[in-house]
């Protein structure tokens, strides 16, 4: 099977995975609304591309947090890699490695922090934090994640509470007993309630800056106000996401939410984008509207589920082709050169 685009990485994934993994992977919350949201609304999004500007040499590296990456795509923080591939986590780390780009660590994982980084020693990662109702849960990850080199702290604010995922309830979602949640393992099993505090506020980025030095990044930002918010408590980054559609259906498409998030921040934090990114053309899209980097989610997963490491950097390296070729053909040589000007929202 020749793997051209990265649908065809998800439909490998929906015939070979069991049905609950696969369930699980592709779940969104109710009926599923902005989870699809997120992929039609680039469709409304047309380009305006310019000709005839030398697009011989082109360079799209760009640069998170002043740390180079080989382009503007990075994975996003998705849980349970174990069940895509038997090296989970290691895998995802060594993919990303291999391709240059930034690996957001899920609290989720089924490897331990200290595996995935000896799986890929000197990766540019970043640690994704739930906040647990045991506080010093979570100040041990953090400055477990600090001392291993990790270089940001992600934090996500749109799981106070799980949502509801249809499929996942019918299949009775649960992992299979040989894998384990392994940074979290213990807080697991004292709670009986979900372990993830529900009582989390604003003030608490002010404990977590207490608590490392590593920059903060809030991941689940979709409102100017909350992006205002989020610059004023001092974080250095936001990613706007709607966590692939998995929390709150009948919200708005990060790609549509981006633009009132980017005008509000007025350049002062860096933004970033996740949710629906399936081609080189959206990157291109999410770049042009303001965001920094895209972080890819499900489509990590598909090419987990395909080869591993390999079927991953199959994944980042048809989209780094992709966004090469989209911004060449839109008439940028380097990711600079992209701007406000190079799209419209159609009148439809
Ligand atoms: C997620 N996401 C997520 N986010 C997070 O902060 N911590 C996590 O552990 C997870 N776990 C997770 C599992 C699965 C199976 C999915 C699909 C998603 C959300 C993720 O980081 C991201 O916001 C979306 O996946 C982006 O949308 P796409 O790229 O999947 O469309």
């Amino acid at each position: 099977m020749t793997m051209v685009c990265l649908s065809d990485f998800e439909a490998y994934a929906k015939k070979y995975l069991p049905k609950m993994a696969w369930d699980f992977f592709a779940a969104g919350a109710d009926d599923c609304s902005t989870r699809d949201e997120n992929i039609l609304a680039y469709k409304r999004i047309h380009f305006r591309p310019r000709m005839l500007r030398d697009v011989s040499m082109m360079d799209i590296r760009t640069k998170l947090l002043g740390t180079e990456i080989s382009f503007p795509v990075g994975i996003a923080p998705t849980g349970f890699h174990q069940l895509a591939w038997p090296d989970g986590e290691k895998s995802t780390a060594r993919a990303a490695k291999a391709m240059n780009t930034c690996y957001i660590v899920s609290t989720y994982s089924t490897c331990t922090l200290e595996e995935i980084s000896a799986a890929a020693p000197g990766g540019l990662r970043w640690f994704q934090l739930y906040i647990h109702r045991n506080r010093a849960v979570s100040q041990q990850l953090v400055q477990q994640a600090e001392a291993l080199g990790f270089q940001g702290l992600v934090l996500t604010a749109d799981l106070p509470y799980t949502g509801k995922r249809r499929d996942d309830v019918r299949n009775g979602f649960r992992l299979p007993p040989h894998m384990k949640l392994k940074n979290i393992e213990d807080a697991f099993e004292v709670c009986k309630i979900s372990p993830l505090d529900p009582s989390v506020t604003w003030n608490d980025i002010y404990w977590l800056r207490s608590l490392t030095h590593l920059p903060i990044i809030i991941k689940g930002i979709l409102t100017k106000e909350d992006a205002e918010l989020a610059v004023r408590h001092g974080v250095q980054g936001i990613i706007v996401s709607n966590h692939g559609g998995r929390q709150l259906d009948g919200g708005p498409a990060t790609i549509d939410a981006l633009v009132e998030v980017v005008e509000a921040v007025q350049d002062r934090v860096e933004v970033y984008l996740d949710g629906g990114i399936r081609k080189g053309s959206d990157v291109l899209k999410a770049l042009s509207l303001g965001a920094k980097c895209v972080f890819i989610g499900r489509p990590a997963l598909w090419g987990l589920t395909y080869k591993g490491e390999e079927g991953l950097q199959d994944v980042l390296r048809i989209l780094q082709d992709e966004f090469r070729l989209s911004i060449a053909l839109a008439g940028c040589a380097n990711v600079s050169e992209i701007g406000r000007h190079l799209v419209q929202f159609s009148k439809l």
